[in-house]
């Protein structure tokens, strides 16, 4: 699927453009602007046009109505990117703390690689959609939760989503530009750059998002919130990659006339930006002129990756009395999609031609490297340490690799730094909290065969453990 969607392949630059053609005419050299034909390039599908302009055209989707055929089948020929609507929410993947459900999670992804699309992650820490536990939870207690939920499940999806919303609407509606007052919010005013931080340990791959609404328009309060934290987070180093903007338009809040300025203004922070949940409530010419709009403006900066909307059918939108969408309830195509894919196939600015840097590299080793090939020469195993630090706590995550007699059986021995101790951990069973802590295998990681390797974590208040832990077959 990256190669339908590499940006400056050759598909990319063959967009349509403009060429400058000089014309001998009556003795006098004539410049004119001839467009050049653009059938040839032109895409068919959303997706295809897109991916002609180097972007992506997306859909959230609802996981039950993948046994729905009208609905597979628009999905799977317009679409080269999906978000999951609900199913990778907070309160579908951990219903109870640290017990957790992906499988809904997975069968969008796993229909999405068998199809060549992408995914965008939707959303890690969010206000609302928590599970009840976490909604009574507060403090520090809630804030390892975050962290402990953020870890799991960009840990568990590493590798397979393209973006993740790492924070969604934390700002204020209305016109102070200030944050949302949330529990997350309460837990300390870090939080947002904790949850980017622990997000990258867990997935360096993913470009890591801030998803927000009702932050369209540059005059506007809370887009200007908004600009102002991403503006501060480049500025130290915060990992953030990408501003969602949801574009969740309607009569009361419209697509704004300055919607290209606010998208251009953000991408000269030297982040991505994306259209990410895109639906435009109206019907007829001035649904489709809207939509028409929004797709040129992404087009027109080279650093908005693509588009994705709310639902496909009308009758699948959360807010479907609007008739918001680009196919009607029969799944047939509106005015709207074809003024999308006409916008698409006019063409726009190119993306960028080599991937922009993030904006740091992570501060500790991906742990995503490949296992080895052969087993480790001499030892039952190795064992090595990520850690992701904030001020007052942390999050490790320790991979054993086992040697080559593989394993039937597991222990990871090393020091908690004094003062520090460890709150919670997963896929383990530790035997204590603070100073020497033996970790051993849980059950289904008992085995690992020669070679081969299994992770484990845990979190902490105090300064995260350093060094080589001892490794010993059990
Ligand atoms: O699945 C249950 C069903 O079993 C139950 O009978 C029914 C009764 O209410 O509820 C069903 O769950 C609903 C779920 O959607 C699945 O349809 C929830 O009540 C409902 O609250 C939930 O709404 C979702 C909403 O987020 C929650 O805030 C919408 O589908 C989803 O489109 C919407 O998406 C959000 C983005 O995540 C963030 N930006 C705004 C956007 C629109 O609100």
């Amino acid at each position: 699927m990256d190669k339908v969607l590499a940006r400056g392949s050759a598909a990319a630059r063959s967009r349509p453009r403009a060429a400058v053609v000089s014309i001998l005419a009556a003795g006098a050299v004539v410049t004119a602007t001839v467009a050049m034909a653009t059938s040839a390039s032109a895409g068919t599908t959303l997706g295809a046009a897109a991916a002609e302009q180097g972007r992506y055209f997306g859909t959230a989707v609802a996981v039950n109505k993948l046994s729905d055929s009208t609905y597979v089948g628009i999905l799977n020929r317009e679409f080269n990117m999906v978000t999951a609507e609900n199913e990778m929410k907070w309160d579908a993947t951990e219903p109870s703390q640290n017990q957790f459900t992906f499988s809904a999670g997975d069968r969008l992804v796993a229909h999405a690689q068998a199809n060549g699309m992408r995914v965008r992650g939707h959303a890690l820490a969010w206000h609302q959609q928590q599970p009840g536990w976490a909604q009574s939870l507060s403090g520090s207690a809630l804030r390892q939760a975050m962290v402990n939920h953020i870890t799991q499940v960009a840990t568990h999806y590493r590798g397979k989503i393209y973006a993740w919303d790492v924070v969604n609407e934390a700002f204020d509606d209305g016109n102070s530009g200030a944050r949302r007052n949330t529990s997350l919010e309460r837990t300390g005013s870090d939080w947002i750059e904790v949850a980017f931080r622990t997000a990258r340990a867990a997935d360096p791959g993913a470009k890591l998002c801030y998803n927000d609404y009702n932050t369209d328009n540059w005059t506007w309060a809370k887009t200007q919130g908004v600009y102002n934290m991403v503006r501060d987070f480049k500025a130290r180093g915060v990992p953030i990659d990408c501003v969602g903007f949801q574009s969740h338009f309607n009569s009361g809040s419209p697509y704004p006339s300055n919607y290209r300025t606010t998208l251009q203004n953000f991408a000269a922070l030297g982040v991505d930006v994306q259209i990410t949940e895109l639906d435009i409530e109206g019907s007829g010419s001035s649904q489709a002129t809207a939509y028409g709009n929004v797709v040129r403006d992404c087009l027109a900066v080279a650093r908005c990756n693509g588009i994705t909307v709310w639902g496909i059918r009308d009758t699948d939108s959360w807010r479907a009395s609007g008739t918001p969408l680009l196919f009607d309830g029969s799944g047939n195509k509106k005015p709207a999609y074809t003024a999308a894919l006409n916008a698409l196939n006019e063409g726009g600015t190119p993306p960028p031609t080599t991937e922009p840097p993030t904006s740091e590299p992570p501060t500790s080793a991906p742990p995503t490297s490949a296992p080895p090939t052969s087993p480790p020469p001499g030892g039952a195993c190795t064992a090595t340490l990520t850690s992701n630090q904030w001020q007052g706590g942390f999050v490790t995550n320790v991979r054993v690799t086992a040697g080559a007699s593989g394993l039937n059986g597991w222990t990871v021995s090393l020091t908690v730094p004094s003062g520090a101790a460890i709150t919670n951990s997963w896929s383990t069973q530790p035997s204590g909290t603070s100073g020497a802590v033996t970790f051993r295998n849980v059950d289904y990681n008992r085995q690992v065969g020669a070679g081969g390797t299994t992770e484990f974590g845990f979190q902490g208040t105090g300064t995260a453990p350093t060094g080589t832990p001892t490794c010993a077959a059990a």
